[in-house]
């Protein structure tokens, strides 16, 4: 791999580490050519940097100054010796960690960049991503863009901005209007989900850029089905919604939503029965999370009276529960809760 251009064009850099996914030559050219504005001076922000051949092409090309941050510590040993061999080692700073960790660290040192490249080695959740999107905005100089890498599919957030793909590559780029990604968390038991819990995933969907199912459990009722497998049928009756992943959740709610950078709980409401418990939790997860804002949408009427246990009780006593269950898990439902115990 060499630099495509500027004043260290030609230099030949370190080898790749193991682990490491370069951005292709190819690839590095078009988007560089596409930026060519954004190297007059200014400053560059190279996450999840790997051998640091963007930062430095960055730097070569006339950006003034380039903070690499990588967690592996080979990998930063390569950056650093691609910048002694570029002679740019006065304009680069390398810094060890979790880009999550590292970004914290920059906002309290009040930095702007007029150009953050993110181009992760793996493919890291589409949620955790939006985390990273929201937390980019403050460390983004006016006018600056944002430029994602993805292997496989444009990562979340790139519905917005302007997306290319190069083969098997695609190169998300954001303006700081566009770092706006809402996370919401879909919290419930789940034991099963409904048409109705399906209802309120599908139109949280629609309002929020990504919405994460967490499947709890609640220590007042005792499960049939472990929350894995309960995750497993609604993966599996969501499969059509791109913008929802659903995660297992342990611990307290609002520590999962800090996990997953969620700024918003949705939760559905049926009637005002539910008003009193929903009031509580959400004051509750208010006093521990006050930023976190649960948002209700109300259940459409023909699900208003229909509920979890409602189907469990139905399914135990040998009910008809199609309709009240998504028809892609009826079978496993009728399965699981039949019987005189399908109701514990
Ligand atoms: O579908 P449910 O049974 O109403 O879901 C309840 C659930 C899982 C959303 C709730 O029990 C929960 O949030 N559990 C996580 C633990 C927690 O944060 N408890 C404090 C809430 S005030």
């Amino acid at each position: 791999m060499r630099v495509i251009a500027g004043s260290a064009r030609g230099t030949r850099l370190a080898p790749v580490p193991r682990g490491v996914r370069p951005t292709l030559d190819r690839v590095r050219e078009s988007l560089f050519n596409s930026l060519g504005q954004f190297f007059d001076g200014g400053g560059v922000l190279d996450l999840y940097a790997g051998t640091g051949a963007l930062g430095i092409e960055a730097l070569s090309r006339g950006s003034e100054r380039a903070v690499f941050v990588e967690r592996d510590r080979w990998a930063r040993s390569v950056i650093l010796e691609n910048l002694r061999r570029t002679g740019l080692q006065d304009r680069g700073e390398v810094i060890g960690g979790e880009v999550e960790t590292v970004l914290g660290r920059l906002e309290g040192r009040g930095e702007s960049f007029n150009l953050i490249f993110a181009d992760p080695p793996y493919r890291i959740a589409a949620a955790e991503v939006g985390g990273i999107l929201y937390r980019l905005r403050s460390l983004l100089a006016p006018g600056g863009r944002v430029v994602i890498e993805s292997g496989e599919a444009p990562v979340a957030g790139g519905e917005k901005g302007v997306t290319r793909r190069y083969g098997g590559t695609f190169v998300t780029i954001l303006g700081r209007s566009e770092l706006t990604m809402i996370v919401a968390v879909c919290p419930g038991s789940f034991d099963p989900v409904t048409t109705g819990h399906l209802d309120i995933i599908r139109r949280a969907s629609k309002i929020f850029d990504h919405v994460v199912v967490a499947v709890g459990s609640n220590i007042r009722k005792h499960s049939r089905m472990p929350p894995v497998e309960r995750a497993r049928l609604i993966e599996k009756v969501t499969s059509d919604m791109d913008n929802v992943s659903v995660e297992v959740m342990e611990g307290l709610l609002v520590d999962f939503a800090r996990e997953q950078g969620a700024r918003v709980i949705v939760k559905g409401l049926r009637a005002v029965s539910d008003f009193e418990s929903e009031f509580e939790q959400a004051q509750l997860n208010r006093t521990m999370f006050p930023e976190l804002e649960t948002v209700f949408i109300m259940a459409s009427a023909e699900h208003s009276f229909l509920s979890s246990s409602a189907v469990r009780e139905i399914a135990s006593l040998g009910g008809e529960v199609r309709g009240l269950v998504p028809d892609g898990i009826l079978e496993t439902v009728r399965q699981i809760y039949s019987g005189p115990d399908g109701n514990i």
